[in-house]
């Protein structure tokens, strides 16, 4: 294949998190956003040490299982990746993926432990298949909009980034992975500032001054928290907007609405200031009985249904911690965000403690903790790789979720050398996963149990839990 020029193929897996592998001419080109089966023209933009990366082009035929996407935006947004495959079929392919993308972790396992059976068969074994998400549609708790335009020069619009655009912004007044809530707040907001004829904030020329808007709202509670993120470049008055958006007709409820400004260069949602413009500044969700209180950047798993899922599944991986009824066990919860998993295991525990980077977060852990009654909990803000050294504790489990990034090579070593009977890794992305299980194996640890958690319907990602047992001690 060569650069620049137009090739037609059909696409034969899709590797995670979107990456279709195509062959054509006894070569192969990884093209992104197609689904496995579908017949597909791409141009070939780049060709690197024999492998070429190509943009689709067009459709030729669809995949024999593909299905009319339900929302209206799917072709443009970046948002969804499987909108036009049925949910069964999703959970298929993320199960596959993370499959393949663990199997050289399962094969050194095998190694290591001299087992002579065909590999498929051993990582039937452990491989506990997908669970799915209790809800399919509108179950996010959180979304981040972003203003823009949707052409150059075009018009107001706020939304999710244009798939494969950098610049470009689809306004997604019907995105279904939000409830109506979302939608009508979405529309307030954008039909605002189109009247207003306000501008965004360019994020080349750095001029401009809407930047984001960031909704949560609780699954369980109903409670909403809406943020406008802007520049400072320009001053409104933004009590008219409040009050249009406090007049909507909401199944949820208003408990604050918020004017975060932000003068960073990066087109991240952060903040150099925060006014509350109404109510406050959190709002609380409901989780596995407990109740959590969430301030705008607080980490929380982002569908509170599937994080039921998540965290049952993770609770019944780390077996039995109360130490036959006698809760003399220590815990650790490192990358312990606003304490969830620490908290849901503290009942059976003696102590569990949470390590956490973001301060807001482990703030928020200690009184969720307090909220909760548990006074078993501590919560410590700072890095796990520098807080591993400074803790006198010693855990008899471990539990660990990390960000996408997965964890640092120093801080696993520390982890490994705690050797603990147990540890549940938590992981949102699993070739980070697979790069992490090769050090817990070299350090020690077997895979007991595999499980992916889709938490994410519609696109791309999946969580995946691993049951990691000391080899001498296997449980
Ligand atoms: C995937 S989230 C897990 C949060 C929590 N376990 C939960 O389920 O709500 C990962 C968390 O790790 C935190 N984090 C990232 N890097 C870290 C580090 N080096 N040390 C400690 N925490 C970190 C992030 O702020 C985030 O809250």
């Amino acid at each position: 294949m060569k650069k620049g020029q137009i090739y037609e193929g059909v696409v034969e897996r899709v590797e995670f998190p979107n990456k279709g592998i195509i062959r054509c001419e006894e070569e192969t080109a990884v093209v992104k956003n197609v689904i496995p089966g579908q017949k597909v023209s791409f141009l070939v933009n780049k060709k690197r040490k024999g492998k070429a990366e190509g943009r689709l082009l067009e459709v030729l035929e669809k995949a024999p299982y593909e299905q009319e996407a339900d929302c209206p935006h799917f072709a443009a947004c970046g948002g969804c990746a499987y909108q036009n495959v049925p949910y069964e079929k999703q959970l298929e392919l993320k199960e596959n993926q993370v499959r393949k993308l663990l199997q050289p972790a399962f094969e050194k396992q095998m190694l290591l432990e001299e087992i002579q059976t065909e590999a498929a068969s051993y990582i039937n074994q452990i491989f506990e298949g997908i669970k799915e998400s209790p809800v399919q549609r509108a179950y996010r708790n959180k979304m981040e909009f972003s203003f823009g335009d949707e052409y150059r020069d075009g018009p107001l619009a706020l939304g999710m980034h244009k798939r494969g655009s950098f610049y470009d912004i689809v306004s997604v007044r019907d995105c279904c992975i939000v409830d109506e809530d979302y939608r009508r707040v979405l529309a307030c907001v954008l039909d605002y500032f189109l009247q207003q004829n306000s501008s965004y904030f360019h994020k080349i020329r750095h001029e401009g001054y809407l930047r984001h808007l960031l909704v949560r709202k609780a699954q369980k509670t109903g409670e909403m928290l809406i943020a406008l993120v802007t520049s400072t470049q320009e001053t409104h008055d933004l009590a008219p907007l409040v009050a249009q958006l406090l007049k909507l007709p909401l199944d949820g409820k208003i408990t604050g609405v918020l004017h975060t400004k932000n003068d960073s260069l990066a087109d991240v949602v952060q903040s150099d200031e925060t006014v509350i413009l109404y109510g406050q500044d959190y709002f609380y969700e409901e989780l596995l009985g407990l109740r959590f209180k969430i301030s705008q950047f607080s980490f929380f798993q982002t569908n509170t249904l599937g994080a039921e899922v998540l965290y049952e599944t993770a609770r019944d991986f780390l077996g039995d911690i109360s130490g036959g009824g006698k809760r003399d066990k220590t815990i650790f919860d490192l990358y312990s965000g606003t304490g969830t998993i620490a908290q849901i295991l503290a009942p059976v525990a003696k102590k569990v403690i949470g390590v956490e980077l973001v301060e807001e977060a482990v703030l928020a852990a200690r009184q969720n903790a307090k909220l909760n009654g548990l006074e078993n909990c501590e919560f410590i803000a700072g890095d796990v790789l520098k807080v591993l050294d400074e803790l006198e504790d010693k855990p008899d489990f471990i539990v660990l979720d990390p960000p996408r990034d997965g964890i640092h090579p120093k801080a696993l070593k520390k982890i490994i050398e705690y050797q603990v009977d147990r540890i549940v890794y938590i992981s949102c992305k699993p070739t980070s996963l697979a790069r992490d299980l090769e050090a817990l194996l070299d350090g020690g640890y077997r895979m007991e149990r595999v499980v992916t958690v889709d938490q994410f319907p519609q696109t791309a990602n999946v969580e995946t839990i691993v049951k990691l047992s000391l080899k001498k001690q296997q449980s």
